[in-house]
């Protein structure tokens, strides 16, 4: 069986590594090719977090690079189309909500191509999040959809899908965050840079809705400035918000240490060196959708800085506080998060490191 996995922006790398490790263990059955879209490029986006992970290099690299949403999904498509007739594999493993995602599940599926959509059945609800846009169109056209917990099937079942193409299977995140823990404890990023075990709180911004308006990005500085009063924050910042920080001239917002009172800003970590920012966090600040999941599993408290979420589990079970984009909303949710007893959460069903497995058992199991 030929089989094609797609990788192309960083929350892809901890997903994809342990798919492609469990599915090396079918060699006989099995023949992979993994593929690297290019989305992200920067080796503190992608490079750094394949060596972290232990990922081959890609067979392909369609290196599309940055651009609109419409020139990146579409390089994608005619870039990724010839690959797939050269190789021609039976499935098309796509994996999250990025632009390379729908935009490999697209061409796949238009060649006849059986897609299987790992992190299916997530919804926030919001239309005006691309990732909502991507996950929605993925799931419509995937034939297996993987999900990480049992609301994701019920989404699925309402958009039409039919039960016997649902798999729940667990996280695979996880899989990565659980096989690299020790790797991470060890790293000891925090101490490195002078910072002490639970008196820090880690931040990430990236999310359009918090960084393109001038205003909304200043109003959440000011709202994290007065946190950081309290606790020292920990910022490392993607390229995109580094520029908008200097194209709004927010830079009075940052201090020049870690661990000084304020918001110090740093430059994107890998994969390891991130893990073992949070594991040691007392409180982590973040619009990405892995760290609420990331931070579950680690027990350290989140707010997260958006209006919704398309991973509520982490909030009825593990460690979230939806803290909204607003100043009031977000002192606010930190008060209750710094409050929250310790250890007053539980593991998600199946978020237990065997979630690859799962699916590779369920892929080859078809042959
Ligand atoms: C993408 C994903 C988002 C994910 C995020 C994680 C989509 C729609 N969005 O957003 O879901 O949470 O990745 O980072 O797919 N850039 C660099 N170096 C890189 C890559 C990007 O400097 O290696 C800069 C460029 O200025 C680029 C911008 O970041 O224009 C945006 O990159 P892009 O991949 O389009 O989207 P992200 O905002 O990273």
């Amino acid at each position: 069986m030929r089989i094609l996995i797609v990788a192309g922006a960083r929350p892809n790398f901890m997903k994809v590594a342990p798919i492609m490790r469990a599915l090396q263990q079918y060699q006989r059955n099995v023949q992979l090719r993994l593929v690297h879209t290019g989305q992200h490029y920067d080796d503190a986006m992608s490079g750094s977090f394949f060596r972290d992970l232990g990922m081959p290099e890609p067979d392909v690299n369609l290196e599309v690079g940055s651009g609109s949403h419409a020139q990146q999904t579409a390089t994608i498509m005619q870039r990724l189309e010839p690959v797939l007739l050269e190789f021609a594999p039976q499935l098309v493993i796509v994996v999250g909500d990025v632009n390379s995602t729908l935009a490999a599940a697209l061409t796949a599926k238009k060649l006849n191509i059986r897609v299987a959509h790992v992190e299916a059945g997530l919804r926030s609800f919001d239309m005006t999040m691309p990732e909502e846009i991507n996950r929605l169109c993925t799931d419509a056209i995937a034939d297996d959809l993987f999900t990480t917990d049992r609301l994701a099937d019920a989404n699925l079942i309402r958009q039409g899908v039919p039960a016997d193409h649902i798999y729940f299977v667990g996280n695979v995140m996880i899989d990565s965050l659980l096989a690299c823990c020790n790797i991470a404890a060890s790293a000891a990023y925090p101490k490195r840079v002078g910072l002490e075990s639970r008196k820090y709180a880690t931040l990430t911004l990236h999310r359009p809705s918090n960084v393109e308006s001038a205003e909304k990005f200043e109003e959440l500085l000011g709202a994290l400035a007065e946190v950081a009063t309290n606790i020292p924050i920990v910022f490392p910042v993607h390229p995109r918000t580094r520029q908008r920080i200097k194209d709004f001239g927010l830079q009075p917002f940052f201090v020049d240490r870690p661990g000084q009172t304020g918001i110090w800003m740093t430059n994107p970590l890998g994969y390891v060196e991130f893990l073992s920012l949070n594991a040691s966090a007392r409180l982590a600040l973040t619009d990405s959708g892995g760290i609420q999941e990331e931070t579950t599993i680690l027990g350290v408290p989140c707010v997260t800085l958006r209006e919704n979420t398309e991973r509520p589990i982490t909030i009825t079970e593990g460690t979230n506080h939806l803290g909204g984009t607003s100043r009031n909303s977000i002192l606010e949710a930190v008060t209750v998060a710094l409050n929250r007893p310790e250890g007053d959460h539980r593991i998600p069903e199946k978020w237990d490191g065997k979630a690859a497995q799962r699916i590779a058992e369920i892929i080859v199991g078809r042959l």
